[in-house]
């Protein structure tokens, strides 16, 4: 099976080149972050507050996370409730951040992402893929761009949904955001030796998918 594993940092660009390279190589694609927000859902559906990882251990055995695919997109079932489009907000973000860190969600996930690895022609993307998932990938990338890059490109994002929003502010919050990805105890944010670093610093999105694209072709 042809395995891709992409990591990166956040705002890099990353899901949107995962995307596009997925169809042009057409196998699928897995955004394993969708995953960990399926888990934080749960808890905000029944309001159901998490200060630390531990909190889910209680839940544990009722949460159960499946993702399918209809015409390689990716649908996320919580408790076989088709939940993909609730899944991107900053509250589920918040969330997952903190469900991200608790070890059997880990596990549970690790499970889901091997099983699909084995069976299928598919591009992991997350934070953990080529280090932690699938280390004998036959592809490795390592996505990121500069901090104030990544900054301006959420920043025009954003300014769409909240015209008060502050460069800075999100500035810092990547920042912070970085910081914790790569600092925490389980499973952090590396950079794989034998993996491909994409810049996008100075890269069009269709750019990046084009490099790496050659880079898989020529094997
Ligand atoms: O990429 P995202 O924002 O959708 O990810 C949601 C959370 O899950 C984020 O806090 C990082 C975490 N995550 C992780 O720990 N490991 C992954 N492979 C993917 C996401």
């Amino acid at each position: 099976m042809l395995n891709i594993a992409v990591d990166g940092t956040s705002a890099s660009g990353k899901s949107t080149i995962c995307e596009m390279l997925a169809k042009k190589l057409n196998i699928l694609h897995l955004n394993t972050g969708a995953l960990y927000r399926s888990y934080a859902l749960y808890f905000i559906l029944n309001n159901l507050p998490i200060k630390s990882p531990d909190d889910a251990d209680k839940f544990f055995e009722k949460i159960h996370i499946k993702v399918s695919f209809e015409s390689k997109k990716q649908i996320n079932l919580l408790n076989d409730k088709d939940i993909t489009t609730l899944l991107n907000n900053p509250h589920v973000a918040e969330y997952s951040s903190i469900i991200s860190q608790n070890q059997k969600v880990r596990n549970k996930i690790k499970e889901i992402q091997l099983n699909l690895a084995n069976n299928n022609d598919i591009l992991i993307e997350g934070r953990d893929i080529g280090s932690e998932i699938i280390p004998n990938a036959k592809f490795k990338f390592f996505i990121t761009a500069s901090l104030e890059e990544r900054a301006r490109r959420r920043y025009i994002q954003l300014k769409e949904i909240d015209k008060n929003i502050k460069y800075e502010d999100i500035l810092n919050s990547l920042k912070e955001r970085d910081f914790k990805d790569m600092n925490r105890k389980i499973s952090p944010l590396i950079i794989p030796n034998d993996a491909i670093i994409i810049d996008t610093t100075n890269k069009t999105i269709d750019e990046a998918v084009n490099l790496m694209y050659e880079i898989i072709l020529k094997g």
